[in-house]
Order: C-alpha cells, then sequence, then structure tokens
C-alpha cells in the first residue's frame, strides 16, 4: 500500500510538475577585443532585461556570458555580427546541460555527499545536521536568518574552544550559482574530517560560521520550477524577487543595481527591505570578532575585494589584494585554474548593495572576498557535476593560504588565539598530573 501511495505520489509528481524548460535557450560567449566593444556590451546589459548576462561587462572582462531563448537568438547574434564583436556559443541547448546535471538523494545519517552531484535543500540540511551529530563536542546547528517563505537560513559553527577569531563563510545567495553550495558542504567536511595538518590546524584555531543556502526560497525554486532562478521569491509589483546581493545597506541603489523589479539586479525596493539580507545581517553583526568574511559566487574565476561602488583602493586595499592574489596562486597549484583579482568595480564592474561592501564598511571586517568560482565562459552557472571536487579541491587551498598568507601580513593575530590553546595545553597537562 505504502508502495503504491509513494508511485502514486510520483507519478502526479511528474505529471504536475510545471518546471521551466530551456530547450534550445543557448548561452553566447561573448569576447570583446576594445573598450568600444564592452561599452556596446554594458549598454545592452544595463537598459535592455531581455537578455540574461551570466557575467558582467567589466572594463576590463575578456568575456562575456549571455544566455538567450530561442526568439532572442537572431537579434543577439544580428547585433554582435553587425559590430564585429566575436562570440561563441558555447552551449546550444541548455536543456540538454540541465537533463545531464545529477541530483543525488542523500541517505540519512550516512554523512556521505559524493562530491559528483548536487543536492537539494532539504539534503543538505540533512547532511549538516548528521555531521552535527556525528561532531557534537565542536559543531553546532546554528539558524543565521529566515527567508520571505519563512525557511530558516540554516549553517553550523565549528568551534573547538572559546577566544577565536571568526571566518564568516555566506553561500548560496545567487540561487542558480549551485557550485557555491556544494564547494561550501565541501569545505564544512574538509574541517570536520580532514587529515592534512594544515586543514586540522585551520579548524582547530578559528570559530567557523558557514551558511552554505542563504538564499532558500530560490534554492528550492531552482530544483523544482526554474535551475536559472537568481533571487529571492518576494512578489514585487507583478514580479518577482530581490538581487539579495544588491539589497545590503551600503550604497544601495547607488550604481550597479536596477530598481525595475523584473531585472536581475532588482536592489529591492529600500536597504534590507528582504527578510534574508535583515535578518542575516542583523545576525552577522552580532558576531564579535569575525576577522574574515568570505562570499561565495559563481562564475568567471574572479577574487573580488571591496569596494563596487568606485576603483579607488580603499581601506586595507592593498593587503588584501596581495594577501588574495597569493592565496589564488595556491588556488591555481593543483589544476592549472587561474582567477584574477581586483576590486568589485575594477574586476567586475560597478555594482553596489552587496554583502561584502557591507561587512566591510559597517563591521569594519580586516578581510573580506568574495570568489566568483569556475568557470571563464563555457558553462556557468551549469558547471558539469564531475567539476564540483576539483571546484572544492582548488578553493580549500586557496583558503588555506588565505589564512598563511593573512597571519604573514599580520592579520588573524588575535592574542586570545595563542592564549586560548595554551591554556588548553596547560589543562591538559594538569588533567594529565592528576592522573599520574
Ligand atoms: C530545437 O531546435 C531543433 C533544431 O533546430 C528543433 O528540431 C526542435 O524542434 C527545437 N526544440 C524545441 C522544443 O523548440
Ligand atoms: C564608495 O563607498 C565607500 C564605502 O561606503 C565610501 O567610503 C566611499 O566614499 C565611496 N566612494 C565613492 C567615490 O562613492
Ligand atoms: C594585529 O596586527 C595588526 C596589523 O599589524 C595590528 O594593527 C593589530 O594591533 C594586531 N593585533 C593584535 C591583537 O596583536
Ligand atoms: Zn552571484
Amino acid at each position: 500500500m505504502i508502495k503504491f501511495c509513494l508511485a502514486f505520489w510520483f507519478f502526479i509528481a511528474l505529471v504536475s510538475s510545471e518546471k521551466f524548460r530551456f530547450d534550445n535557450y543557448s548561452l553566447y560567449n561573448v569576447l570583446p577585443k576594445n573598450e568600444n566593444e564592452i561599452k556596446l556590451l554594458q549598454e545592452l546589459a544595463h537598459n535592455d532585461i531581455e537578455y540574461d548576462f551570466w557575467t558582467e561587462p567589466g572594463p576590463s572582462a575578456e568575456f562575456v556570458n549571455i544566455m538567450a531563448s530561442p526568439s532572442q537568438k537572431y537579434n543577439l547574434e544580428t547585433l554582435l555580427n553587425l559590430h564585429g564583436i566575436d562570440y561563441k556559443v558555447t552551449i546550444k541547448n541548455i536543456q540538454e546541460i540541465i537533463d545531464k546535471e545529477t541530483v543525488k538523494p542523500y541517505t540519512r545519517n550516512s554523512r556521505f555527499m559524493t562530491w559528483d552531484s548536487y543536492y537539494t535543500l532539504r539534503d543538505i540540511e540533512n547532511w549538516m545536521s548528521d555531521m552535527a551529530k556525528a561532531h557534537s563536542s565542536i559543531v553546532t546547528e546554528i539558524v543565521g536568518g529566515v527567508s520571505y517563505e519563512r525557511r530558516p537560513i540554516k549553517g553550523l559553527k565549528i568551534s573547538h574552544g572559546t577566544g577565536r577569531q571568526v571566518i564568516f563563510i555566506e553561500s548560496g545567495i545567487h540561487s542558480r550559482e549551485w557550485i557555491t553550495m556544494a564547494t561550501t558542504c565541501y569545505i564544512i567536511n574538509e574541517l570536520l574530517t580532514s587529515n592534512d595538518e594544515e586543514t586540522k590546524a585551520a579548524a582547530r584555531d578559528f570559530d567557523w560560521y558557514i551558511f552554505p543556502v542563504t538564499n532558500p526560497d530560490g534554492y528550492v525554486w531552482t530544483h523544482t520550477e526554474d535551475r536559472l532562478w537568481r533571487k529571492n521569491r518576494r512578489p514585487q509589483r507583478g514580479d518577482i524577487g530581490v538581487d539579495l546581493n544588491r539589497n545590503w545597506n551600503n550604497n544601495w541603489l547607488v550604481i550597479g543595481a536596477s530598481a525595475n523589479p523584473s531585472s536581475n539586479n532588482f536592489a529591492g525596493i529600500g536597504p534590507f527591505s528582504e527578510p534574508e539580507t535583515r535578518t542575516l545581517s542583523e545576525y552577522i553583526r552580532s558576531i564579535d570578532n569575525i576577522e574574515m568574511y568570505l562570499t561565495f559566487h559563481s562564475a568567471g574565476q574572479i577574487l573580488l575585494i571591496p569596494f563596487g561602488n568606485t576603483t579607488e583602493p580603499l581601506a586595507n586595499y592593498h593587503d588584501a589584494l596581495n594577501i588574495g592574489r597569493r592565496a589564488m596562486g595556491a588556488l591555481s597549484v593543483r589544476y592549472g585554474t587561474q582567477y584574477t583579482s581586483g576590486n568589485i568595480a575594477e574586476a567586475i564592474y560597478h555594482a553596489s548593495g552587496s554583502s561584502m561592501d557591507w561587512v566591510k564598511e559597517v563591521l569594519h571586517v580586516p578581510l573580506a572576498y568574495c570568489y566568483e568560482f569556475r568557470d571563464r565562459g563555457q558553462f556557468g552557472h551549469l558547471l558539469p557535476p564531475d567539476q564540483i571536487l576539483p571546484n572544492s579541491q582548488e578553493v580549500m587551498d586557496s583558503l588555506i593560504e588565505l589564512i598563511h598568507q593573512g597571519k604573514r601580513f599580520g592579520y588573524f593575530n588575535n592574542s586570545d588565539v595563542v592564549k586560548a590553546s595554551m591554556l588548553s595545553t596547560s589543562c591538559l597537562v594538569i588533567v594529565l598530573k592528576c592522573f599520574m
């Protein structure tokens, strides 16, 4: 009977599913040769909400990813040809790539993700919960906020003791960037299970606050309705969704964000108008001692530092860039993956109201980085599952190097950490003495 019910339920789910299909939608990798061509692409990106730009036509962009529907393809190609702009079609039929994307079910209590598949929100949450139970002396389940549809924003805190500086990871704020959630889970797994000495030290020496899915409504939507959904799911004047990475209260709607609710960069009706950003920012503000803040996005292989409103080198720009560049050197060692680095405005394009700029300006977090993960124009947000592991490994390598280089530049030097580890050593000595 149960089997029959399940089968019936699956049948209903199948026939009633109205998941948006991307048949014959194509991904273009446009290769501008000069400033004029970049200007033209910028106008197209900012005056025309028709095309879905997967990457921004920044002032030094070597490539720009644009998705076009079957009915847009003719116009886009005509325009590009007219201006002599080079391009390649890297995905002819986007639906075909989506169909190949594997989403595996997670087996409860196995604590085992395979790193060759993506997972649903529920599975990521169950896995985190199982990891927390399995490592209960150092892991706490935490809730960083709530979504418009009232889903909790769940994460894990990893802490080997008090008095440590904090590394905060915020991931998946753009729901279609699936590689970010997967890689964040991998990082959690490494911090809890790796045998590598440096990774173990990184886990031990800091308090880690990690949120793999900060836009849970959007993420659910990408699994059930529209694989390429980017924003949250709050209805807005006839449209749906706010770009949660343009909604933070720093230079809100100043530049590189849209006031048009149908734009993918819609900044919302005011700073922190959205429950996700409002609650998460309050949570972040409540944490003392954040030494490094990381936010994960895809794609383009870029490491960004604050700020997005100006190319001026503000705050500790030079330290941050030096540390970041060295970390990207470490990232490239394993598979040769090359990242470029710079502040948001110089490396991508002017964009304001992002989480990174807010934590930098308002909370004065010493080191703040935004990663744009793999790749450079081929698959974009549809990074094939066989790249989950390599992307995750190289990002983990860079994270260790960020800490290492940060220390060389005088960061991560909170004397409490030293005290804390000395304290635990002396406690151990006392305990040992008692037993001897
Ligand atoms: C996609 O394009 C192919 C070849 O151009 C065509 O045969 C097919 O019908 C199209 N599919 C859809 C769903 O429009
Ligand atoms: C850019 O934003 C930063 C941080 O809010 C601010 O200090 C700076 O004055 C701004 N610069 C310009 C040119 O708007
Ligand atoms: C850590 O290093 C920075 C930069 O050199 C310095 O400003 C700060 O006072 C140091 N903090 C501690 C706790 O030593
Ligand atoms: Zn993003």
